[in-house]
């Protein structure tokens, strides 16, 4: 029961469990625990996909950081789309910051590499990110992956923040699509 569900009009199956997605998160807030004991970043998190993820990640870190938040859309359905869109900008100053982006997932790269690129513009002094989630089989950028929960095989998943035209981000667990 409730190992598939429905959204619109596809299914998905029950992948990864919410235990097991806390103990990942857990893992990713101690390393940064101990890697930012000097100089806490400001914490950029991704719009709409990161905001379950940064939730539970923030309240376990015993640094204090500025948050802020960007939206970039590249994703229609299941598909990556090449036009990278910002929705809503990036208003914090980061000339000569520390800067940690938090995402929900890394998938080709493109997000990031955007968010690098808008980033090294605007003068951060060190750009790392940490995200949920991540594809290794799908990513195409040379760009390291600093901080990942659970890595996932290039399949599309829901849950934790991760949606399908809007829906599933409320689901504790991760789901993967379901072909029959
Ligand atoms: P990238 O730019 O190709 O790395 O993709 C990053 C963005 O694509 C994420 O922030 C998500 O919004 C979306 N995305 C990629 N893969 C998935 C998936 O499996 N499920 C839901 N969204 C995804």
């Amino acid at each position: 029961m409730n190992n598939i569900i429905q959204l619109h009009d596809k299914k998905f199956v029950k992948y990864i469990s919410a235990q097991e997605i806390d103990e990942a998160i857990t893992a990713v807030a101690n390393q940064l625990n101990k890697d930012y004991t000097e100089e806490p970043p400001l914490i950029l998190v991704t719009l709409n996909g990161a905001i379950v993820f940064a939730a539970d990640l923030l309240k376990q870190l015993q640094f204090s950081s500025v948050l802020s938040c960007i939206k970039l859309s590249s994703y229609q359905g299941t598909q990556s789309t090449e036009n990278m869109k910002t929705l809503i900008g990036l208003n914090e100053d980061v000339k000569g910051k520390r800067v940690l982006i938090i995402e929900d997932i890394v998938d080709t790269g493109k997000t990031y590499q955007t968010l690098v690129d808008l980033l090294n513009e605007k003068g951060a002094k060190e750009i790392r990110i940490a995200t949920l989630t991540m594809k290794p089989d799908a990513y195409k950028l040379d760009l390291p992956v600093h901080y990942i929960g659970i890595n996932i095989p290039d399949k599309f998943v829901v849950g934790r923040g991760l949606d399908y035209d809007g829906l599933g981000r409320n689901f504790n667990d991760i789901y993967q699509l379901y072909t029959d």
